[in-house]
């Protein structure tokens, strides 16, 4: 069994990302610039931004932060995305998820500008996905993706088994693990919460990708031997184990299903780490207008 560090996989990206930046200001171009919008105080959602922001600043990205309290309306909103599209400084933007009940999040992922929509939300960035043209890639699909890669492991032909839907993961991965490319060129089932037998379709599973959002969903009897297992799931769990009094958990059982399989991620260090990697990738292919000319 080997694993797929993602943590050290991330390190490498970052710093192949660095260099070009380099590259760009020493030729004169301008440095890639994300902007971020972070509604409310969410604990979660302002990890995962300045996360995002540090990511930036290491690689040498401008970032810049637009913060409003949880109580601005949804029109006041949209005219700070309105600001942002027409801000030529400005390459890349991100709205953080979730938002406030009384805004509604489909308005305001159509009002951002598909070609600065780095997250891959847009309809048209995921009708272009859909049809394998050139668009933004969802952040963690395409970590995911950039995985298979670094470790070359092998898809075509294969059995893979989903397991989750959402917008932001199981639905965009199915698509694009099934797409004629590699990685890719599987055959793809998409479980969920009205799926039958869903223990037994795992058993088909060469490639595994858990993102079902339950703490270790996936034991080793659900996994065939030597697949390949990526787990998306995060969740902090206590633990008297730990000093904090809590530990992370993915969807996956680790210590059992590692025993079984050819290639896992962990959690943490698997999966996570490759998502703002993702967005930074996004971002400069914004700047370098690679996706939209
Ligand atoms: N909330 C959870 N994941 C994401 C993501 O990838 N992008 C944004 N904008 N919000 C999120």
């Amino acid at each position: 069994m080997k694993i797929i560090d993602g943590k050290a996989t991330a390190a490498e990206i970052k710093s192949e990302i660095a260099k070009e930046v380099a590259e760009m200001i020493d030729i004169g171009k301008d440095v890639p610039h994300l902007a971020a919008i972070l509604i409310g105080d969410d604990p979660a959602s302002q990890t995962y931004v300045s996360g995002k922001e540090k990511s930036c600043k290491k690689v040498g990205f401008i970032s810049s932060l637009y913060k409003f309290p949880a109580d601005i309306s949804e029109k006041e909103l949209l005219k700070v995305v309105d600001f942002i599209n027409k801000d030529d400084e400005v390459n890349g933007l991100i709205v953080q998820l979730p938002l406030p009940d009384h805004i509604n999040v489909n308005k305001i992922i159509e009002s951002i500008d598909p070609s600065k929509d780095v997250d891959g939300f847009h309809p048209l960035n995921v009708g272009k996905m859909v049809l394998n043209l050139p668009a933004y890639l969802p952040a963690t699909p395409y970590g995911i993706l950039q995985l298979f890669e670094r470790y070359n492991i092998e898809t075509v032909g294969k059995n893979c088994v989903i397991l989750g839907r959402s917008n932001i993961v199981g639905t965009p991965i199915s698509i694009l693990m099934s797409r004629k490319a590699y990685p890719g060129n599987c055959t793809v089932t998409v479980c969920h919460s009205k799926t039958k037998n869903l223990e037994k379709i795992c058993r088909t599973a060469d490639i595994l990708i858990a993102a079902i959002g339950s703490p270790e969903f996936v034991t080793a009897d659900m996994v065939k031997k030597d697949a390949v297992v990526i787990d998306v799931g995060i969740h902090r769990v206590k633990s008297k184990e730990t000093k904090s009094g809590y530990k992370l958990l993915g969807d996956v059982k680790f210590d059992e299903v590692s025993k079984k399989c050819s290639y896992i991620t962990p959690v943490p260090g698997g999966v996570g780490p490759m998502t703002i990697v993702s967005l930074l990738k996004n971002t400069l292919k914004a700047a370098k207008k690679e996706v939209y000319k």
